[in-house]
């Protein structure tokens, strides 16, 4: 067979499959509108500097992992890696600039150039939601409780989440310097990406999963308690919400996520069912820029996996893969029975039942065998002596029995046996 394989990280994506997506986005629409957020679609590219500027420059995704090309015009555009920074792009034109709360929700494809593997790919899908305009510790609270109830109806009950605080924009500078002070003594032992980091983003040294760095994270000096109070104060609310709404958590000081809008709360939720791949969702509060606006625009959310929700689901054996089959398979032996069940066929399908029908010439058993396959639970057999006769056999696929309905009950009789 010729090798007609997708690029590398992306796959394509058939119907047993697909359902099982279409029920992950049916529960997110679900669960998110009961919290008063509402579906926003943007485009899947943005101009470059939307990412950018809303990412960091100095982040991973930016720096390496993004898909840009030249529009027409010569101006440069990037596929989403992200689904934040456009969802804040499009929000710049509500009265969301004058505190006004808007509650959105998202899902699709996202792009990044990383080195494809099991729950890594090039094009991944996320299920998002983004809470922007205010900022309180309860707001917070709120946006990781949804996310866990969107885990508990996706049957995923034992996901372990973790959370952290990077602080306000202004606590950055002094525990940055004592995570370099203390760093720069022990550089020489660690790899080069944190030798790069040391200068360029010093959180991102605690996060590395070098072996030789991560001995040197462990005595790492408690960078939060340099925080100022009203940041220690904003986490602590944010916890005592939690507690409240009876929701585990631990405290991880190494979790700082991988993109630089973040102030305040952190938290990404992994499960032991992803094997390397650990983290099923993540967000964090937030500040970013809106284009034209030299103040930043508050905001909090996450982003689901939805490749990696799906690997957790088959690992908790939920969710199966399938097809819905057809409840009737209209087998038609010669070209008026063939007509016949093209126009009921039609009737039914009107009025919501699934149908499969043969509409080709082909033999009885050969009908037969595909009704067989189909998963029906009937046939619905006729030929030219049924016509005749005006009658259709109504066969059993479960038990083999059948019988004969008259035409003019047929229609009424399958569609109460649907
Ligand atoms: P993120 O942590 O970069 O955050 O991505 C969120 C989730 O997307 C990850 O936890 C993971 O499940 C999935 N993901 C990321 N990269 C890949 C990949 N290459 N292959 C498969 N799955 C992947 C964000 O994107 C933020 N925009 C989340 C957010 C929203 N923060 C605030 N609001």
């Amino acid at each position: 067979m010729a090798n007609f394989a997708p690029p590398p990280g992306t796959a394509d994506i058939f119907a047993a499959e697909a359902r099982r997506w279409r029920t992950l986005e049916n529960t997110a629409a679900s669960v998110f509108s009961r919290y008063g957020y509402g579906e926003l679609r943007t485009p899947i590219f943005e101009y470059t500097e939307i990412f950018q500027r809303g990412l960091g420059g100095e982040t991973e995704v930016v720096q390496k992992e993004m898909y840009t090309f030249e529009d027409r015009g010569g101006r440069s555009l990037t596929l989403r890696p992200e689904g934040t920074a456009g969802v804040m792009r499009a929000l710049s034109n509500t009265d969301v600039l004058n505190g006004v709360e808007q509650r959105v929700y998202y899902c699709g494809p996202m792009f990044r150039g990383e080195r494809p593997a099991a729950g890594r790919r090039r094009q991944f899908h996320q299920v998002g939601v983004e809470n922007v305009g205010r900022v309180a510790p309860l707001i917070d609270a709120e946006c990781i409780a949804m996310l866990m109830e969107f885990l508990r109806e996706l049957g995923i009950n034992d996901a372990k989440l973790a959370i952290n605080t990077r602080g306000v924009t202004a606590d950055r500078g002094p525990a940055g310097e004592l995570l370099r002070n203390y760093f720069a003594q022990h550089i020489d032992t660690m790899c080069d990406d944190c030798k790069a980091r040391l200068d360029r983003n010093v959180w991102r040294i605690l996060d590395c999963k070098q072996e030789a760095c991560r001995k040197v994270v462990a005595d790492a000096p408690d960078y939060v308690a340099s925080f100022s109070a009203e940041s220690r104060a904003y986490f602590d609310e944010v916890q005592a919400a939690l507690t409240a709404l009876g929701i585990p958590y631990t405290v991880d000081p190494l979790l700082v996520r991988g993109l630089d809008y973040y102030v305040h709360t952190v938290f990404e939720v992994s499960h032991s069912g992803l094997g390397a791949q650990t983290a099923v969702a993540g967000g964090g509060r937030y500040e970013l820029f809106l284009p034209g606006q030299n103040r930043p625009v508050p905001g909090v959310g996450f982003a689901a996996g939805m490749e990696r929700l799906l690997m957790v689901q088959d690992a908790l054996k939920l969710n199966p893969p399938g097809v819905d089959p057809a409840s009737f398979y209209l087998v038609g032996l010669g070209a008026a029975a063939r007509m016949a069940n093209l126009k009921l066929a039609n009737r039914l399908r009107r009025d919501g039942v699934t149908v499969a029908l043969e509409l080709e010439e082909r033999s009885f058993k050969a009908q037969l065998r595909s009704a067989n396959k189909s998963g029906a639970k009937y046939a619905v057999i006729r030929g030219d002596a049924e016509l005749e006769k005006g009658v259709a056999v109504v066969k059993s696929m479960a038990d083999g029995s059948q019988s004969e309905i008259p035409e003019g009950e047929l229609f009424e009789f399958l569609s109460s046996h649907r």
